[in-house]
């Protein structure tokens, strides 16, 4: 009993804190998967988790950062003029990864990095019109919602699904989090992402969150605690 109290204690404390901790554009919130805590759980278990699992939303120009980490998804969109390119770390990062894959006698090259609002509105409407919208929302953003025009996205060598398997892409799986990079919508998340299983795209987290991100065998969406839902 007196360890149960403790666990309600800590976790009341916890949201206490990350909820004072910032600005009023700040709120801490649960992950979606904390309310599905197994009902056979003891009590504690609920309120362990849910320490585990605090997140903190930042919206900064109408842009969102969750634990400071920048999401983009269909759920969470970018402003129309955000349009600053490929953001140097990304590009730099990319470049070290391609290096090493030489090394290994893969070529790795930028498909597509960096699209703006009308790029992506283009394009989107051109998959629109040829496969219908709702097969082109299941491998193309609407404008506004692509990774791509937060400049921390590149697909590489290409954007085909006839890619999949490829050794240039087992080798960007196994090596990306190395260089800050993860596979962004990864085989057997469709469901959670929102979108088909794309090998060839990548997206820059930085190192340590890229390969917490590999050790647990999550999407991004996952480990913020996020959907990726047209509203
Ligand atoms: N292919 C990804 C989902 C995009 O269009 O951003
Ligand atoms: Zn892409």
């Amino acid at each position: 009993m007196k360890r149960i109290i403790i666990v309600f204690i800590s976790a009341a404390l916890l949201l206490l804190i990350s909820g004072c901790g910032k600005n009023n554009i700040t709120e801490s919130s649960m992950s979606a998967a904390d309310s599905t805590a197994d009902s056979s759980s003891t009590v504690e278990q609920p309120a362990v988790k849910a320490m585990a699992k605090a997140h903190s939303t930042e919206i900064i120009d109408g842009v969102t950062y969750i634990d400071g980490i920048l999401i983009v998804n269909k759920t969470y969109s970018l402003p129309k003029d955000y349009n600053y390119g490929l953001t140097d770390e990304t590009l730099e990062s990319f470049n070290k990864m391609k290096k090493a894959a030489a090394k290994d006698n893969i070529s790795l090259e930028i498909a597509s990095g960096f699209r703006s609002y009308e790029e992506q509105e283009t394009l989107y409407k051109e998959y629109s019109a040829e496969n219908g919208q709702k097969e082109a929302d299941t491998y193309s953003a609407r404008a506004g919602y692509s990774e791509h025009q937060s400049g921390l996205a590149i697909d590489v060598n290409g954007a085909d699904f006839s890619m999949v398997g490829q050794k240039d892409m087992k080798w960007l799986e196994k090596h990306c989090s190395e260089y800050g990079f993860i596979i962004r919508f990864p085989k057997g998340k469709e469901n959670i992402t929102g979108y088909s299983y794309e090998p060839w795209h990548i997206r820059y987290v930085g190192k340590k969150t890229a390969k917490e991100i590999k050790k647990q065998g999550v999407c991004l969406e996952e480990y913020l605690g996020v959907d990726s839902e047209y509203k």
